[in-house]
């Protein structure tokens, strides 16, 4: 029923990593072509993202031929909006100015678990470990699903091999999700950080965010990917439904939580209990850990767009402000590149997803970068 080449769009567009809103986008998508009798039990409330198409023609979300890409183009203009909102003086956590720290913290307090499956080692973590994890190999761990002598000899005891699956399934990515967990609790650091594989870390704006918190308040930090809560149903047993609504960060872009929160999560989060909760509300990693945070402990996010994914127009991040970011991303979007402005030490060609570029720019000493470039 799905037209090939919009599933095609959408399919590339989200990437390998499948998150909440990757996962909600194709949902989206299937729905719309689904005829009317098909109003069967839904397990989303899709609305906030039917609602994005309500901007366009009111035939725009039933053209099964458009819908994808205005969906994900509405999508796009709205995340523009918000990022100018959030822009605003007095806007979200980790403004320009930044305020006397609430707590000394060096990047040795953070854990930082990257989210990776062995077919990307090459393509995608090598980057990353000759860019920024080269700089922070201590603070960092690799969440894997498969051996790989190579990368043990790069990283040591810093990978770990989940053995959870390598389908890019819900379950496996829970899998993943409950072993970082467990793994940060066990380190005794003070901040949880998780990033996917495609994300640059910028260690230094991430101190200097975390700094502002002390570690034993309840802090969830991320950039959402709706302007609305999710709208989830939870399983309570005995086949009784109820719908709750929460915000969650998007895995994608990379969200951190204090330890004082994690242990908190602990009834829902450690062991197997993170499998279990994520099958309550059948929702990916990401909108998971939102669940536990904002609907069950009852802690809000605390927003910040210094954080960016591949699902958001990365041509939007101003390019005198790279260096200001915490996360950055790179992926395809209708068969375009969507990767930062930015000119610098490499072409595009030379380097596509521009992380070697931010990382001569914020390392100029890296031995690697070439010398005095005029950016
Ligand atoms: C952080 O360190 C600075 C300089 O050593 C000090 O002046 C400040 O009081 C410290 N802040 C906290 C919250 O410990
Ligand atoms: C994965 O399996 C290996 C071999 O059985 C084991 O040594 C390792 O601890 C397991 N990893 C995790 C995270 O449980």
């Amino acid at each position: 029923m799905l037209k090939s080449h919009s599933r095609k769009t959408l399919l590339s567009a989200a990437g390998a990593s499948v998150t909440c809103l990757a996962l909600l986008l194709l949902l989206a998508q299937r729905q719309r072509s689904a005829t009317e009798g098909a109003r069967r039990e839904r397990e989303v409330g899709l609305r906030s993202l039917q609602s994005l198409g309500e901007a366009g023609t009111e035939d725009g979300i039933q053209s099964e031929q458009a819908g994808g890409k205005r969906g994900f183009s509405a999508y796009f203009s709205k995340l523009t909006r918000n990022r100018r909102e959030a822009e605003k003086p007095g806007g979200a956590a980790g403004a320009t100015s930044s305020p006397p720290p609430a707590e000394n913290i060096s990047a040795d307090d953070i854990f930082i678990a990257v989210k990776t499956t062995k077919k990307f080692h090459k393509s995608r973590l090598e980057l990353l470990l000759d860019t920024w994890i080269s700089r922070n190999v201590q603070q960092t761990y690799i969440f894997t699903d498969g051996e790989d002598e190579e990368l043990k000899k790069k990283m040591g005891s810093h990978v770990i091999n989940t053995n959870c699956s390598a389908a890019h399934s819900r379950q496996a990515l829970s899998c993943k999700m409950a072993v970082e967990y467990d793994k940060f609790i066990e380190s005794g650091n003070k901040w949880f950080c998780h990033v996917d594989d495609d994300n640059y870390v910028n260690m230094k704006t991430l101190v200097q965010l975390l700094s502002q918190y002390p570690h034993t308040q309840d802090m969830y930090i991320g950039k959402p990917s709706l302007d609305r809560p999710i709208e989830a149903t939870e399983r309570l047993g005995d086949n009784k439904m109820r719908p709750v609504n929460f915000w969650f960060a998007t895995g994608g872009a990379g969200f951190c939580v204090s330890r004082g929160l994690a242990l908190k999560m602990s009834p829902w989060a450690s062991g197997g209990h993170f499998m279990n909760t994520a099958e309550k509300i059948r929702l990916p990693d990401d909108c998971t850990i939102g669940y536990i945070i904002e609907s069950v402990l009852g802690v809000p996010l605390t927003r910040s767009n210094l954080f960016h994914s591949h699902l958001e127009n990365l041509q939007q991040v101003s390019r005198s402000e790279v260096h200001k970011q915490i996360t950055l991303s790179y992926g395809m979007f209708e068969n375009k590149r969507n990767i930062i402005n930015m000119k610098g030490a490499f072409s595009v060609e030379e380097d596509p997803s521009r992380f070697k570029s931010v990382h001569c720019l914020l390392n100029p000493d890296t031995p690697w970068c070439p010398p005095q470039v005029a950016y």
